[in-house]
């Protein structure tokens, strides 16, 4: 599914770096898991998981059985909005009906041109396409905060794909700095620990590409780290 810093375009590289690293049926677990774009990359044993409780809720009604719909109507995706997060037409719409705005926050509004009747269409019968194809892919998908879970061992390549710093765009405050303190830990305990980031202070790069074509911010070079 479309979303936001998701890693559809280098899904190869960055499973290929993962498996560099993994031996034969090790798990995968990627903590940031999103939109599952780099998750339905990797072979084997996949476990995923993410802070966002409406994201969650929503892949895992479709693992149930959940059809999204393939339109949206304005009047639809307003009301979704006042759904509890755990309704997963209240995850759809904010995940997999954004327009002109960033995926995940509801912008499209914040647009000053009244959007045409059926705009939703296309985008809800692309993510409803995306979501029906990836959902059941991994083995387990669950909820949970991953600065606030204590490290311990565990035999598994732990991928990291986080908001980077300094970058905009989700809901809730990421905390960078104990991000760095958490893989650090983790890193004692898993099998190998891997974070995609443009800079990270600490491990050494195992990949890097040049990423984004020509923005305001330049160029930007993607990069995967090993924590050691
Ligand atoms: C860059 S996106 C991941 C994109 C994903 N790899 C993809 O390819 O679709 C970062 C994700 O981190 C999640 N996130 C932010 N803070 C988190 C936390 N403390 N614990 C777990 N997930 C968190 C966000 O909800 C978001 O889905």
């Amino acid at each position: 599914m479309q979303y936001l810093g998701g890693k559809a375009q280098i899904r190869k590289d960055v499973c290929a770096t993962v498996a560099r690293f993994r031996s034969t049926d090790q798990v995968v677990w990627e903590p940031f898991c999103g939109g599952l774009n780099s998750a339905v990359g990797h072979k084997g044993l996949v476990i995923c998981s993410d802070a966002s409780r409406s994201l969650i809720a929503l892949l895992q009604a479709v693992r149930l059985g959940w059809d999204p719909p393939s339109v949206v109507s304005r009047e639809t995706w307003e009301t979704s909005k006042t759904l509890p997060e755990t309704n997963p037409m209240h995850g759809f719409c904010k995940f997999g009906c954004a327009l002109r705005g960033i995926p995940g926050t509801f912008s499209d509004v914040s647009s000053t041109k009244p959007l045409k009747t059926g705009a939703f269409q296309p985008a809800a019968t692309t993510a409803r396409n995306a979501l029906l194809r990836d959902a059941r892919k991994p083995s387990a998908i669950f909820w949970a905060d991953f600065l606030a879970i204590e490290p311990r061992r565990l035999s598994a390549v732990i991928y990291c794909d986080p908001p980077y710093r300094g970058r905009t765009g989700y809901d809730f405050d990421f905390d960078h700095d104990l991000f760095v303190e958490r893989v650090k830990e983790w890193s004692r305990f898993a099998h190998a620990v891997l974070v995609s980031e443009y800079d990270f202070p600490i491990g050494e790069i195992v990949w890097e590409r040049l990423r984004g074509g020509k923005t305001s911010e330049g160029s930007r070079l993607e990069r995967i780290y090993r924590i050691r």
